[in-house]
């Protein structure tokens, strides 16, 4: 059997780590670590992962501001909110909660962002330091290091002689993390949906990183016997047996399968999704210290 990677257990270790770190900063320099989060539009998911980082900042001892936004906003108006919350010396990260509605381009947006408040670490400026190898000196992208630490779990930070499969190419997730194992010396595939024989590719890893936001899609055949599968797929699924109209969370992994197939598997919900938020909060205490040094 498996075991299971408690992302709550690791997330909630971050968290009061953070929560020490921005007490002790606030003590040193009067300085509260303040995350601004931008929504726009009324997407009920959307509103309950924004709901849930804004909490988590006060829960930490930070400042929270949240910008709803409604969903026909102009795009200079969005980028001027931005440019005004760069400019506000209160407000040390700055998140835009994607995905935007149709009409407006998040590139431009993202870009807007100063990559010293860029808590997501999606600005191309953090992005780049990541592809150079440079994982110091900017600011991580929250769900791809919030995985690495769990996979240092299992295999500690040096993953060299071991093979890493992501699927999933994304800026969001599947490109940093790529990078990140990477450069943790693991021997990296790239897998998308133009990928042949995705399964062949699947089953070579040590290391099989899944976010391709389809439940339950990869399944026993695809993973090698004792490998690590972080599996970073939130779906919601009809849940019929739970009564009329529910619906539950899986993951992009059958986990029943991994459970008897693999060696370690984060489960959905509690794997990878709690680190998403302890990150934040991570890269946030990290960009107020930056600020008042
Ligand atoms: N939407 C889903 N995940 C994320 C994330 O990590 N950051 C932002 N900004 N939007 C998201």
């Amino acid at each position: 059997m498996a075991r299971t990677i408690d992302g709550k257990q690791v997330a909630n270790a971050i968290i009061a780590t953070v929560t020490e770190g921005a007490s002790t900063l606030e003590f040193q320099s009067g300085v509260k670590p303040c995350l601004a989060v931008v929504i726009v539009g009324d997407d009920p998911a959307s509103h309950a992962y924004v709901n849930a980082k804004s909490r988590m900042a006060k829960q930490c001892g930070f400042h929270s501001i949240q910008r709803s936004l409604p969903a026909d906003i102009k795009q200079e108006t969005l980028e001027e909110l931005v440019a005004g919350l760069n400019l506000d010396p209160n407000v040390h990260g700055i998140l835009v909660q994607l995905p935007l509605p149709k009409h407006l381009s998040p590139e431009p947006v993202i870009a807007a962002i100063s990559p010293d408040k860029d808590v997501d670490g999606l600005n191309v400026i953090n992005a780049g330091k990541v592809a150079v190898g440079d994982l110091q000196s900017g600011l991580l992208p929250c769900t791809p290091a919030g995985a690495m630490l769990l996979v240092e779990e299992v295999h500690g930070r040096d993953l060299s002689g071991l093979n890493a499969v992501v699927i999933g190419r994304s800026n969001l997730f599947g490109k940093p993390m790529a990078l990140m194992l990477l450069a943790a010396n693991a021997t990296v595939t790239m897998a998308h949906s133009r990928t042949r024989d995705l399964p062949a590719i699947c089953r070579t890893a040590d290391i099989l990183v899944a976010a391709v936001g389809r439940a339950h899609m990869v399944r026993g055949d695809w993973i090698k016997p004792g490998a690590t599968v972080i599996d970073v797929g939130i779906n919601r699924i009809p849940a019929p047996e739970n009564g009329e109209g529910k619906t539950r969370l899986v993951g992009d992994v059958m986990l029943a399968d991994a459970a008897c197939i693999a060696g370690a598997v984060t489960p959905v919900p509690g794997g990878v999704g709690p680190m998403t938020i302890a990150m934040l909060m991570s890269n946030t205490l990290k960009a107020a210290q930056r600020a008042v040094d």
